[in-house]
């Protein structure tokens, strides 16, 4: 973020500030971590589908509605909601969105923490072992070794976010963004050229029918709000720090795609490398979160300097996790901030202290915890569940409220305009915010609650 400081709020230095730092933001475990397990999950190539026609009209929509509540109220969620008018139900919109932060980072870091203890075996040379059957299972299991690497990737970010080096961490941006494509790119071409491979892509890139059911739709939309980090807040705070010359429409598609790009080539990394080390076997394909951590460490064993890549893989996985952490934190902290009027060191020490609370419940859930589940989960599903398919729809909701009955379409295209460029997909956007966005949203968000407790089985 440029130090420039207008009305004495920080603002990017251009398009490029905007798109390096919230690409910084967006492309982080979800696009190398979730995406893949849940494409393998719920369906392959039906899922990208669903998946990209989400992003596209629902994903464009609520990008461009929340960077334009940022830019015109200038200010972070909470205060956003409260300049655009008086009343409760806007008073609970902007901390539900200001809240999800504080509940993702958590259990972010805990995932975070195994990426750290994967990086560190790989430098210590222990290839092969990783890849051992069972190998992440009984990490996992062990409450002490998880619990160590979850708080050593905590204190990294918290470190961070108290120095306050966002200039530190947006020169590095530069370079390990373009490093973490080049990098994936190798191993894509790596992967899908193994034997037995060609399945995989098969199965991730041709869209089937019979591999479709409703949670194909529920997990790919809450995965769309996770990985272009909507619905929480974010986007309404990097919008504040825009400048008005900027293109809306422009630079949130610039976003979008590259977040979509990497999740895609994070896709062609672990599927077809299922299936050439395990067949396609259904069991490793619904493995759901272990999924990174068994195939990725298989291919390194199996390939020429398997210890140079997996270390340099790890790594940039690591530094985007890092950057979302770091911005996830940030707009936790920086709420407490503007609305409880706590100093920065306080909020921080607080936030450390919420961080470490949440994330250690996460951490030993799967190990000395296993016993204790919340509406049959773990943890660490649970708050993502929480997060990602109840309090996510629900904020969403509340922007389609607040941009058609509060701030009204016009201004919303006043503010898309100001650039001097037109509303070019004004249509799409404003059919999707007042009736399409609001109906999906509501469904979801009914289903996922009824799927849990098992009313309806998807
Ligand atoms: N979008 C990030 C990812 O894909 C996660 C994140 C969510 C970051 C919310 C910031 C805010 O990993």
């Amino acid at each position: 973020m440029n130090s420039n400081e207008t009305n004495r709020r920080a603002s990017f230095s251009g398009r490029l500030g905007f798109v390096l730092s919230t690409a910084g933001s967006a492309v982080g475990l979800g696009n190398i971590w979730r995406f893949p397990y849940l494409a393998a999950r719920y369906g392959g190539g039906i899922f990208l589908l669903v998946y990209l026609l989400l992003v596209l009209t629902f994903g464009y929509t609520m990008i461009v509605a929340e960077t334009a509540i940022g830019r015109m109220t200038r200010k972070s969620p909470v205060g956003a909601y409260h300049s655009c008018g008086s009343g409760k139900m806007l008073h609970v919109g902007g901390w539900i969105n200001a809240i999800i932060p504080i509940l993702i980072v958590p259990y972010y870091s805990v995932i975070g923490g195994w990426v750290c203890k994967y990086l560190f075996e790989y430098l210590c040379g222990h290839l092969n072992a990783v890849a051992g059957d069972g190998y992440f299972t009984s990490f996992i299991t062990n409450g002490v070794s998880v619990e160590f690497w979850f708080i050593v990737f905590s204190l990294a970010a918290l470190i961070i976010i108290y120095a306050g080096v966002e200039n530190g961490i947006e020169r590095v941006s530069r370079f390990m963004m373009p490093a973490l494509v080049v990098l994936a790119l190798i191993i894509v071409v790596y992967s899908v050229t193994r034997p037995g491979a060609l399945a995989g892509v098969k199965y991730f890139l041709v869209p089937n029918i019979k591999n479709f059911s409703w949670m194909t739709v529920v997990s790919a939309m809450g995965q769309m709000f996770y990985s272009l980090s909507i619905a929480m807040g974010i986007l309404i705070t990097f919008g504040s720090y825009m400048k008005d010359d900027v293109s809306i429409e422009q630079a949130t598609f610039h976003v979008g795609f590259f977040d979509t790009a990497i999740a895609t080539m994070s896709g062609l990394m672990i599927i077809p490398a299922v299936f050439a080390f395990n067949g396609g076997d259904p069991a490793t394909l619904k493995a759901g979160p272990s999924l990174m951590f068994i195939t990725m460490p298989n291919i390194f064993a199996h390939m020429g300097f398997g210890g140079p890549v997996g270390i340099l893989f790890f790594v940039l996985v690591l530094f985007a996790a890092l950057t979302s952490a770091i911005s996830l934190l940030e707009s936790a902290v920086s709420t407490l901030v503007d609305e409880l009027h706590w100093s920065r060191s306080l909020s921080t020490v607080i936030m450390a202290v919420i961080m470490i609370g949440l994330g250690t419940l996460s951490s030993l859930g799967y190990g000395p915890l296993g016993a204790v589940t919340i509406i049959g989960m773990q943890f660490l599903d649970f708050f993502d569940f929480l997060t990602n398919s109840v309090m996510m729809p629900i904020a969403a909701l509340f922007t389609c409220y607040i941009v058609t009955r509060v701030i009204g379409i016009d201004r919303i295209e006043e503010e898309v305009t100001k650039s001097g460029m037109n509303f070019r997909l004004k249509a799409i956007f404003t059919f999707m915010i007042r009736y399409l966005c609001p109906i999906f949203l509501a469904v979801i968000l009914i289903s996922s609650i009824a799927n849990v407790f098992g009313f309806i089985s998807m």
